[in-house]
């Protein structure tokens, strides 16, 4: 991973740039980082927050050679390697908020956005784009965001050399995305597993089918969190944002 790179010191989104890159032939392992983007956007269509040179904006590009319902592997993946990165370089207790976002206490410090592009249910490309509060300081958020996001340099009171994590993060990744390649998901998901904060905890989510509670129990083979609702019953979650009760 990583081999073929692009550094931007500013563009509108490195999704952007690496899908236009995918378009034009880049191998798998093509990476673009962006010290800023403009419009860095997020998780449905939310903008993303991309101040210049305190975060880790970057994006890769996927050729993955699995079915396009097994995308939300990928995902899942990618938050577990980005977690166990961090926490070679950074003293934080970090861990992981289903489907993908990683906190520090209750505020969040990385964002995971992948972008599929399939044809006749034929997975093509996915672009796999990362987002990591890195040293923002307090004065760099936005109201709104302020509460609930935080940054590695105010969780660990020092400053990260973002290259160190980087590298980190290509190395955790691709080792990952082997393993998964050889053996399927059951690896990814014990590992996900085992860096959720997730599990355990009462919870409402809000699916496009409407909110659902309950218990969070832990993934299914899919990548989907199966939830313990109050009345007995078990229901399987595949998308939305998750809220603590
Ligand atoms: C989310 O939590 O909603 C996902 C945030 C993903 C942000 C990253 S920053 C690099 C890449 N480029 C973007 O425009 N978004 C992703």
């Amino acid at each position: 991973f990583g081999r073929q790179l692009r550094i931007r010191s500013k563009t509108e989104s490195t999704q952007n740039e690496a899908l236009s890159w995918a378009k034009e032939g880049a191998q798998e392992g093509a990476l673009v980082l962006a010290e800023e983007q403009t419009s860095g956007r997020g998780r449905q269509n939310r903008p993303w927050h991309s101040p210049p040179g305190k975060g880790i904006w970057m994006s890769m590009v996927l050729k993955p050679k699995i079915p396009l319902q097994f995308t939300p592997h990928l995902t899942l993946l990618t938050v577990v390697a980005v977690c166990r990165a961090i926490k070679r370089v950074v003293p934080v207790d970090v861990g992981i908020k289903w489907p993908n976002d990683l906190l520090v206490g209750e505020r969040k410090i990385c964002g995971i956005l992948l972008e599929s592009f399939a044809e006749d249910e034929r997975l093509l490309s996915v672009i796999a784009g990362i987002g990591i509060s890195v040293n923002l300081d307090e004065q760099d958020y936005p109201e709104g965001i302020k509460d609930k996001a935080t940054s590695l340099k105010i969780a660990s009171g020092k400053e990260i050399d973002r290259a160190t994590l980087v590298a980190e993060i290509l190395y955790e990744w691709e080792q990952l995305y082997q393993l998964y390649e050889e053996q399927g998901f059951g690896p990814v998901r014990t590992l996900w597993e085992a860096q959720s904060i997730t599990i355990g905890r009462t919870i409402s989510v809000n699916t496009p089918y409407g909110e659902v509670n309950g218990v969070a129990q832990g993934l299914d083979e899919s990548g989907a969190l199966v939830l313990l609702g109050r009345d007995g019953q078990y229901r399987k979650v595949f998308s939305g944002d998750v809220h603590f009760l």
